[in-house]
């Protein structure tokens, strides 16, 4: 939810602010803009409604002069729409100061109407105005761009990652960050901020990941953190892992297909390092045996995609580590009053680490004594940094919004953690083949892009009319009908549903009408011949009803054949693997569906890659 750029070195900073603005364009794109200290020491600011290419179009109608100080912001709106006027950066000071803001100040009507009290007029409906407003009153009492921010941030409540530059102190950009984003890229002569990494990993890879409650200040030569009363902090810079090549399309006609292209090379590297002789032991969690025993439950939190991983980690936990777990969604979890304390674990997960709803199910859950161990995809993000534990997935940097290699890692961190408690609580050993099954995964992904692929778009080209899809599974399979519900809700804006496949002669079996589409995930006969057919008479029923039918089955399984309009084959695997295999036509249906309806997957309407906001 909205990205933030900054820089100070040597060279001209206008083509780093906007380099890095589109490598964080997924986080919002609803307006952007940038403000540079010019050569004369003048403010220059820009900035447009729209996506980064309306910034650029303008900027090359009309060029900003350049200096070697600057911020850049892209936008996903909350207080005021996308217009000209509520795009950032905000100018403040008599135009000689402007800022940029990601997050929400929840505090902002009092603030604005004690500003408008003292005679101060407001361009925009932000936020971010407000806390402009209030920083270049305090630039004009001070003299200092630092100080002024330490008289502010304790006034704001809520989230911010703010970031200021002042015409009369170039060379300096300055920032504070509370419950949203940032991180400082460290470069030889010149220095970066962003909310993530990728807002700079082409110049450098040493990073400093910058805690709450704290203000930075960067020149060229240096980097000063304390926190909001001034104390000085110290952190370790950590080596980014992600390289340049890894944010970039390459070639491919949308992020999205890259990174549903890359999800084979996505789960081998999450399983990298994390197996010795035979069974699966996760370095991070050396030392930490007691993170796992003597817990009664473990409940595991996320949203959207991430969540439905947990629903399936739910199933492997369970079997593997004999230990109750439920899934919440993170903005459900802290507003009523769970029974959780020293003998729970929380785990969550999150691909961006900063999704605020899961950031907030954390800090609840370690305020009340819980355990937290958390699964990220993201170096240096806020929620690993609040857990006790982390898991990371290494899916590599994933840019478009949809989630797709970053859930298929997410279910194989999970499937480790699975595996690695019950090792350390002795309620599993590998003589079961799953570490087995673990390595096979990688090539049987790549078989399934191989042979599915090119017949599940055809099959989505065909339907770029439908007005509706119905998904559904049992048991492993279920979390990947919701998850192939919400791919094709987000991206093609169809109307879609995944529901337990057991669960619909209790009501939705009343949608079905000739013609209706649905999905169904067949789980394998290999493992519950009984489920297996209760699947079948699932098919059986709707296809009585006139539906169009779309199996999702493991190669080999012929009961389905009578029954189905048409079949996807998987490679064989064990139940708790088949979710990895399962998914990957669900996100080839609907991005090719969205891309025959001439739609952007990579940037869907109304969202952003990163929910920085409850
Ligand atoms: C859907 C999607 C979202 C995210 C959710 C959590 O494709 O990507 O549902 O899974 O917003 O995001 P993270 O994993 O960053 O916490």
């Amino acid at each position: 939810m909205c990205g933030i750029v900054g820089y100070v070195g040597p060279r001209p900073s206008q083509d780093i602010l906007l380099a890095g603005l589109a490598r964080l364009e997924y986080r919002g794109y609803d307006s952007a803009g940038i403000a540079v200290i010019g050569e004369s020491g003048s403010l220059g600011m820009r900035k447009k409604a729209g996506k980064l290419q309306m910034l650029r179009d303008s900027l090359a109608d009309a060029a900003l002069p350049d200096g070697t100080t600057g911020i850049g912001h892209t936008r996903w709106a909350t207080h005021g729409g996308p217009t000209d006027a509520n795009a950032h950066p905000h100018l403040a000071d008599d135009d000689k100061l402007a800022l940029i803001h990601n997050g929400i100040i929840e505090n902002f009507a009092p603030l604005r109407a004690e500003l408008e009290a003292e005679g101060v007029t407001f361009r925009s409906e932000t936020d971010t105005e407000v806390a402009a407003a209030l920083v270049g009153r305090e630039y004009r009492r001070t003299g200092d761009l630092t100080e002024a921010f330490r008289a502010v941030v304790n006034r704001l409540e809520g989230a911010f990652t703010l970031l200021a530059v002042h015409q009369d102190q170039p060379g300096l950009v300055v920032a504070a960050r509370r419950n949203s984003p940032l991180v400082i890229g460290l470069g030889d002569g010149e220095n970066f901020l962003g909310s993530d990494v990728a807002a700079f990993v082409e110049h450098t890879r040493r990073a400093l990941a910058i805690g709450q409650d704290e203000i930075v200040a960067i020149t060229p030569s240096a980097v000063t953190v304390t926190d909001f009363a001034g104390n000085p902090v110290t952190s370790e810079p950590f080596e980014v892992s992600w390289d340049a090549d890894a944010a970039d399309k390459g070639g491919w006609p949308s992020f999205m297909a890259k990174e549903v292209a890359e999800q084979p090379e996505a789960v081998a590297n999450t399983i990298r390092g994390r197996i010795k002789d035979g069974a699966v032991v996760i370095p991070e969690l050396d030392g930490l045996d007691d993170l796992f025993r003597g817990i009664d439950r473990v409940i595991i939190t996320a949203c959207g995609t991430a969540s439905f991983a947990g629903m399936v980690g739910k199933y492997a936990l369970e079997q593997w580590a004999r230990v109750p777990v439920d899934v919440e969604l993170a903005h459900e979890f802290r507003y009523r009053d769970p029974v959780i304390g020293a003998h729970t674990l929380v785990v969550s997960i999150s691909q961006s680490g900063e999704t605020m709803d899961t950031l907030m199910a954390v800090k609840y859950a370690r305020e009340r004594g819980a355990r937290t161990l958390s699964i990220c995809n993201t170096q240096g993000a806020t929620i690993p940094r609040e857990s006790d534990a982390v898991v990371y997935t290494h899916a590599g940097p994933e840019v478009a919004v949809a989630s797709t290699k970053a859930f298929v890692a997410q279910i194989t961190a999970l499937l480790l953690l699975g595996l690695h408690m019950g090792r350390v609580r002795g309620s599993h050993t590998d003589g079961s083949g799953a570490v087995a099954e673990l390595e096979a995964l990688p090539a049987k992904i790549s078989r399934v892009l191989a042979e599915e692929e090119a017949r599940v778009a055809q099959l989505a080209g065909w339907m770029a009319d439908t007005r509706s899809v119905l998904f559904l599974g049992r048991h492993v399979g279920y979390p990947i009908a919701l998850e192939g519900a919400l791919k094709l809700k987000e991206i093609s804006y169809i109307h879609a549903e995944g529901f337990a496949a057991g669960e619909l002669k209790h009501g939705p079996i009343a949608l079905i009408e000739p013609g209706q589409p649905v999905f169904v995930l067949v789980p394998s006969p290999r493992h519950s011949a009984l489920l297996h057919a209760k699947v079948v008479s699932n098919i059986q029923e709707i296809r009585a009803r006139g539906a169009r039918v779309i199996v999702i089955a493991e190669e080999g399984d012929a009961a389905v054949l009578p029954f189905a309009d048409e079949v996807i084959r998987i490679p064989l695997a064990e139940a708790m693997f088949e979710p990895i295999l399962a998914v990957v036509p669900l996100q080839i249906f609907a991005m090719a569906l969205a891309t025959a309806k001439g739609l952007d997957v990579d940037q869907p309407r109304n969202l952003a890659k990163s929910v920085t906001v409850e």
